[in-house]
């Protein structure tokens, strides 16, 4: 890939070889979901965006499961027993041996990282020449992680995980998130020199810092600015954590564009959606991957937009209103109780309350068309393959099962009989 104007080869190395036993679950941790998408599915992503030349993932316990989701997206290592961070690198290095370019390190489930938070740990590591570069973050109560040990003019010296450090280095509040970016040559001989000679018995990747800085190879860090982006997921509660985090951070994304939310917390939006401006966002609102949004429309509540649908500007998507695979016109209202799935609808139509399209004959799916300036009636079942042409008007109540062509009427219904009330 290149960084700031030079070629360099990028490998990304994912561990994914941990048991996750605080997950109380028949699952491994990695295929666990924030918004429908694997943690390890979202952290090979953010390898992908940083423009990772090749990716290696460390699978070990319940193997199958992290490469039913990867598949042949990225290479894999076996890490059989789980001896610390140090040995799962290790089992990656046949892929590195021989090559010059910089590894950067990820765990597999920390989900939330920015790419472009990885991109500039990236930059910073070729533009200053170090072997190693550490995304760090500064923590009230750093228990648990590794301490950053820095010298008096604040260069990076080593890391010193919480059960072997002493009551001074206990103080330290600069942790190591475990995201690194390595020269790759300088890694695989420092590999080569980690001895478990610590309170866990393990190989600690940590170690490589001391014997690169012991050589008088230049390491140093970048702190992470929003440490939200370095949580890692151990149990139900850290999943619904990120979960949220995510949801916050996306929604901000979109209000900072210009589109109001009106309750952040109830508003679901999932990855790669494209929202206008001044389209407001009503409560329980929920949107789905690669949905596109445009100006000025009024979405929800309780709408459910599914992946990939389009929608024009100065739409009007109600409550209670579920599409799928729907293009909707500008200016369309589709306001209440209504199902369009595998729909194209034109611009300025209105759909009636309650109508659906009955896409599945219980093998395939099919379309609804509709053309512009229909008027749909209320709860009227469109009977797909169906089009309507322009100008078209539905009685409400009809079962539509043939094409309607354009200015016409379609009415499919029984004709309303009056009759005597017995026992009256
Ligand atoms: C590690 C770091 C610590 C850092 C912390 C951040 C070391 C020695 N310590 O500690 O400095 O503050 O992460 O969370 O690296 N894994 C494997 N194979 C193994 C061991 C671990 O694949 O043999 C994977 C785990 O599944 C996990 C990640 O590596 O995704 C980190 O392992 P974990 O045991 O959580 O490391 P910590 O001891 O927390
Ligand atoms: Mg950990």
């Amino acid at each position: 890939m290149i960084i700031d104007g030079e070629e360099k080869f990028v490998t990304t190395i994912i561990m994914a070889a941990g048991k996750g036993t605080r997950m109380k679950s028949n699952k491994s941790k990695l295929v666990h979901r924030i918004y429908d998408k694997e943690l390890v599915r979202r952290v090979a992503e953010v390898a992908e965006k940083v423009g990772s030349d090749e990716i290696i993932t460390v699978v070990g316990h319940l193997k199958e499961q992290v490469q039913a989701v990867l598949g042949d997206s990225v290479k894999y290592a076996y890490q059989e027993e789980l001896l610390g961070t140090g040995h799962a690198v290790m089992q990656a290095t046949k892929y590195l041996e021989g090559k010059q370019g910089k590894a950067i390190i990820l765990y597999g489930d920390v989900p939330i990282l920015r790419p472009e938070t990885l991109r500039n740990l990236l930059s910073k590591s070729i533009k200053n020449k170090e072997y190693a570069t550490l995304l760090t973050a500064i923590y009230e109560n750093p228990t648990g992680y590794g301490r950053i040990i820095r010298d008096e003019g604040g260069n990076i010296k080593a890391i010193v995980e919480e059960k072997d450090a002493n009551m001074f280095e206990k103080e330290i509040k600069e942790i190591n998130s475990g995201i690194y970016c390595f020269d790759i040559e300088e890694l695989l001989s420092a590999l080569k020199e980690i001895k478990p000679n610590n309170v866990q018995g393990e190989y600690y990747l940590t170690d490589v810092i001391k014997i690169m800085n012991d050589k008088g190879l230049k390491t140093g860090a970048v702190i992470v600015e929003d440490n939200t982006e370095i949580l890692g997921v151990n149990d139900r509660n850290q999943l619904e954590l990120l979960t949220r985090v995510l949801r916050m951070r996306i929604n901000a994304e979109h209000m900072s564009r210009g589109v109001t939310i009106e309750d952040s917390n109830s508003t679901y939006i999932y990855d790669n959606v494209k929202i206008g401006m001044d389209t407001v966002i009503h409560p329980n609102t929920t949107i789905k991957d690669g949905v596109i949004i445009g100006d000025n429309c009024e979405i929800g509540p309780n709408a459910y937009i599914r992946e990939n649908c389009i929608i024009g500007n100065n739409v009007k998507v109600g409550n209670f209103v579920e599409l799928k695979k729907a293009k909707i016109g500008d200016r369309t209202k589709v306001p209440h109780f209504i199902y369009l799935g595998d729909a194209e609808v034109g611009e300025d139509c209105n759909i009636g309350c309650g109508t659906i399209t009955c896409n599945y004959d219980g093998k395939e799916k099919h379309q609804t068309k509709i053309g512009n300036r229909a008027f749909i009636g209320s709860n009227v079942n469109l009977v797909a393959p169906v089009t309507l042409g322009d100008d078209v008007l539905i009685a409400a109540g009809s079962t539509i099962t043939e094409d309607v062509p354009s200015g016409k009427m379609g009415i499919a219904r029984e004709r309303q009989v009056n009759k005597d009330r017995k026992n009256k």
